[in-house]
């Protein structure tokens, strides 16, 4: 019996990403989704309810067990179908997930993070030192753009061995795989185009390979040709640098935005009243860079609070949603405040899928935000926050543009 559940139609232009997932948590535990293009969805609410869901293993993350793409019903230029149908450990289970999630973290070791830092202050520094030159004659500057973009897409591209130019294409794909209302035309396109630039980044590292996370995986797979296939190989690699910088990106933003219109806590962080780190948990948690994420598909019918979804379903967790669940983080969830004790949230997911680059994105914004309010302790916003318009996308939550003056 599904009648009475409550249904939403998830907007894609992600215009109020908070204000949905109140609703949402209002309406009940688990609510009915319209994805674009009337496809069906569900999704659960409650911070408890996503911890749960995340490390069921009765739930599936694998998009060929969903009941539409099995049906057929899901038309050739979905808008979101570069974020369901990927090869790689985000859409696998059990031990086929171990085994490709374990092939990134023998490159991407906790050393291996830590020792990037000097690297990361190296970068951030040469990004702030071009800053003011992105001004335009009001002396305005987009951070978003310039500098919060810039620090985890240069961060990916050389763990990864993108070259230089290849970067400006690769940032327009991510862009537009997590855009929700890219139309058919251009998905089709930019499903071509990943491909290419993948062939052509896994070309030039077989012929010159270095000290990549790419020519790692071409050598494991040179090694042992079951270590991973040639679909999984470019599907782990389009994950790590989609995944690694699209989301730190709205992290950093999300974070200098924050700060701005709360003058009150920059000035705890000015004083040592809160930490960096501070900052970094509490913007995870009041404002996370992944709105809803696709999808799990439960193995068989799945009752949640008294409601059944049934076996090969889609369900979202709405992970920037749960951050301001108040039975999660208290009445006062919705108020950013650096000098609360934090509950756990959920912005880095939960199970066995827990988000492997965290360390790395924490690492990055820390210093990122860091070193631009050491360099700009006058820094403003030039617009009223109400006026800057979100990333049209309910997967993505951060502003299209930020823009300050210096
Ligand atoms: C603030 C930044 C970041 C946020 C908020 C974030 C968020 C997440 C979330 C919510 C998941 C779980 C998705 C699911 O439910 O399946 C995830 C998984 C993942 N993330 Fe991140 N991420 C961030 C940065 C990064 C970075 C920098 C990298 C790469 C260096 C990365 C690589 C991955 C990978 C590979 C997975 C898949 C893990 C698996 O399926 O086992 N992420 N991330």
């Amino acid at each position: 019996m599904t009648a009475e559940i409550p249904v939403v139609v998830l907007d894609p232009t992600g215009a109020d990403h908070h204000g949905e997932a109140a609703r949402m948590r209002e309406l009940g535990p688990v609510v009915r989704i319209v994805l674009p293009g009337d496809v069906p969805a569900w999704a659960v609410t409650r911070h408890d309810l996503v911890a749960d869901l995340v490390k069921n293993p009765l739930v599936s993350k694998d998009w060929r067990r969903w009941n539409e793409i099995r049906q057929g019903r899901i038309p050739e230029g979905w808008p979101l179908i570069g974020m369901v149908a990927v090869t790689n450990m985000v859409t696998a289970d059990g031990a086929e997930h171990h085994r490709l999630r374990r092939l990134v973290t023998q490159t991407l070791t906790p050393a291996r993070v830590q020792a990037l830092a000097p690297r990361v202050t190296e970068l951030v520094a040469e990004l702030l030192d071009r800053l003011p030159e992105h001004a335009d004659e009001h002396g305005v500057v987009d951070v978003r753009t310039h500098f919060a973009v810039e620090v985890p897409m240069q961060v990916i591209c050389e763990l990864t061995g993108v070259p230089a130019e290849r970067r400006a294409r690769l940032r327009e794909l991510v862009d537009s795989i997590f855009r929700t209302t890219t139309p058919p035309e251009e998905v089709v396109q930019v499903q071509t185009d990943i491909f290419r630039l993948l062939g052509d980044l896994i070309a030039l590292r077989t012929a010159e390979p270095g000290d990549d996370l790419t020519s790692a995986l071409i050598a494991a797979r040179a090694a042992d040709p079951e270590a991973l296939s040639d679909e999984e190989l470019a599907g782990t690699l389009w994950l790590m640098l989609a995944a690694g910088h699209e989301t730190t990106l709205n992290l950093i933003t999300n974070a200098i935005r924050a700060l701005l219109t709360h003058p009150v806590q920059l000035a705890f962080v000015e004083h040592g009243e809160a930490s960096w780190e501070d900052v970094v948990e509490e913007t995870l948690r009041w404002d996370a860079p992944i709105g809803n994420f696709m999808a799990r598909y439960p193995l068989e019918d799945l009752t949640v609070e008294g409601v059944t979804i049934p076996a090969g379903d889609a369900v979202l967790a709405p992970y920037s949603g749960v951050g301001r669940d108040e039975a999660q983080h208290g009445a006062d969830a919705a108020v950013f405040d650096l000098t609360r004790t934090r509950a756990r949230s959920l912005a880095f997911g939960g199970g066995p899928h827990l988000c492997l680059g965290a360390p790395l994105a924490r690492m990055e914004t820390r210093i990122a935000l860091e070193a631009l309010f050491a360099r700009h302790p006058g820094l403003a916003l030039a617009v009223p926050a109400q006026k800057l318009t979100p990333v049209e996308s309910f997967f993505s939550n951060g502003p299209q543009t930020l823009p300050v003056v210096l």
